[in-house]
């Protein structure tokens, strides 16, 4: 139980990895506010399904990250939730792929709109809340496209570095308020955002990973439950890559 008692929000948290963030620091005994863009029944059952299993309540507050109005209202809402947050999560991100010379401005703006903008403006509205937490931890999600800046990736590599570069900041300003700041890296993981990668493109990524294998969700959510939890309050400012040493 690493998360007694913590109250955690986690964005993007409907699939993929979110997802098993969500059920991982349920099962570690968070109190999770979560925080998609639309939820479903399905996603509904298992969220009742998990709050059972834990008798932890898990509450769902929906809005756009691609929209700053949408960004406040979300964030009314969780402030009417829960007066302090102990773990922030800016999980949720989207991927696109095209050449330099084919990307419009528009495309490269959408991109920012959700990996890097909103990841800023969700974390500045956060921040009162967590401020009331004596071990605040905040993770971003990068991802190892940032550094290795692979061809077709100019938007999505430059927005996980950003998010790399805002991370090393806060964890200065913010280290007086006893926050600790971290991103992780992960490298290709089995999610739907994995499909969006050629057969080809994977298999070379599998030739530079010495391990040898693609992550599972869960890979990335252990590491992360490490920075959400108390084992790593002494650990600020880092990127931790997940990618099977690759
Ligand atoms: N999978 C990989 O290989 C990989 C590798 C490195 C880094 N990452 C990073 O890991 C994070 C999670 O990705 P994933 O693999 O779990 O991808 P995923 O399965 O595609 O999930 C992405 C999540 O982000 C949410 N999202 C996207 N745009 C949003 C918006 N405008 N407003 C609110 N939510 C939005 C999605 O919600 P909807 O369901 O509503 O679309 C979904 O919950 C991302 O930041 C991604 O860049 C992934």
């Amino acid at each position: 139980m690493l998360l007694k008692d913590k109250t955690a929000v986690i964005t993007g948290c409907n699939r993929g990895i979110g997802l098993s963030m969500l059920e991982t620091y349920s099962n570690h005994g968070a109190k999770i506010i979560a925080c998609v863009r639309k939820t479903n029944n399905i996603f509904e059952k298992k969220i009742s399904e998990l709050s059972k299993e834990n008798s932890r309540k898990i509450d769902i507050v929906e809005f756009d990250l691609s929209n700053e109005s949408e960004i406040e209202k979300g964030f009314k809402k969780i402030k009417e939730l829960s007066q302090k947050v102990d773990i922030l999560i800016n999980n949720a991100g989207i991927n696109q792929i095209s050449l330099f010379q084919m990307t419009t401005l528009k495309s490269l703006r959408e991109i920012f709109e959700v990996n890097f903008f909103a990841t800023y403006s969700f974390t500045q509205k956060l921040l009162k809340l967590i401020t009331k937490s004596s071990n605040g931890k905040i993770i971003n999600i990068s991802s190892n496209a940032a550094t290795l800046c692979s061809p077709g990736r100019s938007g999505y590599a430059s927005s996980k570095s950003a998010v790399i570069a805002l991370t090393k900041v806060l964890s200065k300003e913010l280290g007086r308020y006893k926050i600790c700041v971290n991103a992780i890296a992960p490298g290709l993981t089995d999610t739907e955002m994995k499909n969006q990668t050629s057969e080809k493109e994977i298999k070379e990524a599998l030739n530079q990973t010495p391990l040898n294998k693609i992550a599972t969700p869960n890979d990335i959510a252990n590491v992360s439950l490490f920075l959400a939890s108390d084992l790593s309050n002494h650990v600020s400012g880092e990127t931790i890559f997940v990618s099977g040493g690759m």
